[in-house]
């Protein structure tokens, strides 16, 4: 049997995070991690929602053939209306997961506690919390940044834990190449946290397996 997994990506910016979810997770079939079930799931993702009418990923999301809702923050008097307008639209869309790539909204209780939310951070939570993660990891002392990838609670990038890596600081490395090896991280990172997540795995692990 298949069971088709509905999910949206939100974003506020250049949306490299969510081209690389949508180009490794979009209409592919998983396992259960499960042994003994012949269940498989396929992971749609179904919209994109951006909080930014300017922002470069909706290019992104429209070649990628992905409907992107744009719904400007800027509309609404408060954070509360802001987060009911998009559970409206993503409850229209039957949406079970949520991934935040980049969205760079606080999210109030009414919108956390609708919906299975997953964000990534690009430090070494909780090292590092905030708008500003890969600048204040390089000038830190530790030799290391980092990217993590947890669960969405009502505190700002202090959810649970689902998978994080470091990313060892390089002698005589620019501020912009540790962010670029950080992004490489983040693209490698995020979709395995999510199959791990939603305790799926790749069919192609399991065919690996039989003798
Ligand atoms: C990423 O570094 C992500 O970890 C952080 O915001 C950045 C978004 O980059 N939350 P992009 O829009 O995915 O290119």
């Amino acid at each position: 049997m298949l069971t088709l997994i509905r999910c949206a990506i939100l974003f506020s910016g250049n949306g490299s995070n969510m081209q690389h979810l949508i180009e490794s997770l979009h209409h592919k079939r998983f396992k259960s991690t499960q042994e003994n079930t012949t269940q498989e799931y396929e992971i749609e993702i179904t919209l994109t929602l951006c909080n930014n009418p300017s922002a470069y990923g909706i290019t992104r999301t429209k070649n990628l053939g992905i409907p992107c809702e744009i719904l400007s923050h800027k509309n609404f008097a408060t954070r509360e209306d802001f987060d009911k307008a998009m559970i409206h639209i993503l409850h229209i869309h039957k949406i079970r997961y949520v991934f935040l790539a980049g969205f760079m909204r606080i999210l109030t209780p009414y919108f956390t506690q609708s919906f299975s939310i997953i964000n990534i951070h690009p430090s070494f939570l909780p090292e590092h919390k905030g708008a500003h993660a890969i600048k204040d990891s390089f000038y830190s002392s530790a030799s290391y940044g980092g990217v993590s990838v947890h669960w969405v609670n009502e505190e700002l990038d202090g959810g649970e834990i689902i998978l994080q890596e470091k990313v060892a600081k390089l002698p005589n490395e620019s501020l912009e190449d540790f962010e670029y090896r950080i992004h490489e991280c983040e693209y490698n990172l995020y979709p395995r946290a999510i199959l791990s997540a939603l305790n799926l795995r790749m069919q192609t692990e399991i065919d690996s397996t039989k003798g």
